[in-house]
């Protein structure tokens, strides 16, 4: 059987940082709060004129290096992203253009935050099917253009970035599992109101931005995230001692905390980057990952768990060998 396995990874971060203190001179808040509340310390910011293709080109770059490829060997793109450019084209066929990549399937999805998962488990099928032999899968989010600048409900919790993977087939895992879901009775609990068909008045206005009652979304997402995890486990026949790294989704430091004392993970197992980055949405994940490959936690041959949520609801879960 043929298997799928990430060759190389990449992220990119813009340059412009915000910090919590930098945050108490926008809104009514405190470090202290956002900190507590959120363990969010500092997040990135694109510059005016950056976007989401831009990030995607960077983070590309640094995943094909890692991978030892060249971009004439890419057959396949997949970029998760809620914040694309345009409405169309797509992100995909914007980095494939700037990279220079052959005419290939180049597209890309919405799943809010979990858009990465959705985005390298498109991946693992058509490698698995055989229609595709080298991928660059992206997770990549604007989400600073998305967001209500006095409302300090939202604005404190995202930051922008992107997360890159090289996926190639392999003859041993690589990647073990799949499991994606999605149910749209709680799609009022989180959304972003302007769209290409609805409430085009409002696109470009202050009222066109992400809305959230955070309480409601943070109970859903502890139950589903551990349940998840708990899914990806069985169906492999994995114990939990088994796992090396469990890499979430960055959205609150309380939801993964909640999670881990759900699934009875230590917190030492568990990679974290959500001080630093924010909630980066469908970037969180693969920046996660990159950081914890680069800095030599997770090695290869590890088992790591890769799991997100978000809006719609979506969520999902990959199960791999590093
Ligand atoms: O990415 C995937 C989807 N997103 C999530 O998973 C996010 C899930 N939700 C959360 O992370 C949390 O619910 C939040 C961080 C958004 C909010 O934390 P919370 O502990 O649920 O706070 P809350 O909404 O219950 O608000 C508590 C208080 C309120 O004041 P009162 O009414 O008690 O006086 C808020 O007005 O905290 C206040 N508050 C703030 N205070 C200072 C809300 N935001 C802030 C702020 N600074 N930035």
């Amino acid at each position: 059987m043929m298997f799928s396995r990430i060759a190389g990874t990449g992220r990119y971060l813009p340059e412009k940082v915000l910090t919590n203190f930098d945050l108490e001179k926008i809104v009514d808040t405190t470090d202290e709060w956002i900190r507590t509340r959120t363990g969010v310390e500092r997040r990135h910011h694109v510059a005016d004129d950056e976007t989401t293709s831009d990030m995607c080109v960077e983070a590309a770059k640094v995943a094909i290096d890692d991978a030892g490829i060249d971009v004439s060997d890419i057959d396949f793109i997949v970029v998760g992203t809620t914040s694309p450019d345009l409405i169309f084209p797509n992100v995909a066929t914007l980095v494939q253009h700037r990279l220079g990549i052959p005419p290939c399937p180049a597209f890309s999805l919405e799943a809010a935050c979990t858009g990465f998962i959705y985005a390298l488990t498109t991946a693992d099928k058509f490698i698995k099917a055989g229609e595709a032999t080298c991928v660059l899968v992206i997770g990549a989010e604007c989400i600073s253009k998305l967001i209500d600048w006095s409302d300090r409900n939202t604005c404190v919790l995202f930051g922008d970035g992107a997360g890159a993977v090289i996926v190639k087939p392999s003859d041993e895992p690589g990647i073990i599992g799949t499991h994606l879901g999605a149910d749209g009775q709680y799609k009022d609990l989180l959304y972003y109101p302007a769209g290409a068909s609805k409430n085009l008045e409002i696109a470009g206005t202050d009222d066109a931005a992400i809305i959230m009652q955070g309480n409601e979304v943070f109970k859903v997402a502890v139950k589903t995230l551990a349940n998840v995890a708990t899914q990806a486990l069985e169906s492999a026949g994995i114990g939990l001692s088994e796992l090396d790294w469990l890499i979430p989704h960055q959205a609150n430091i309380r939801i993964i905390q909640a999670t881990a004392k759900r699934l009875g993970m230590p917190m030492d197992k568990i990679i974290l980057t959500i001080q630093d980055h924010g909630n980066t949405s469908a970037a969180s994940v693969p920046m996660a990952l990159d950081v914890s490959v680069r800095d030599g936690r997770v090695q290869r041959g590890q088992l790591v768990l890769l799991e997100a949520f978000g809006g719609g609801f979506t969520w999902g879960s990959v199960l791999m060998r590093y």
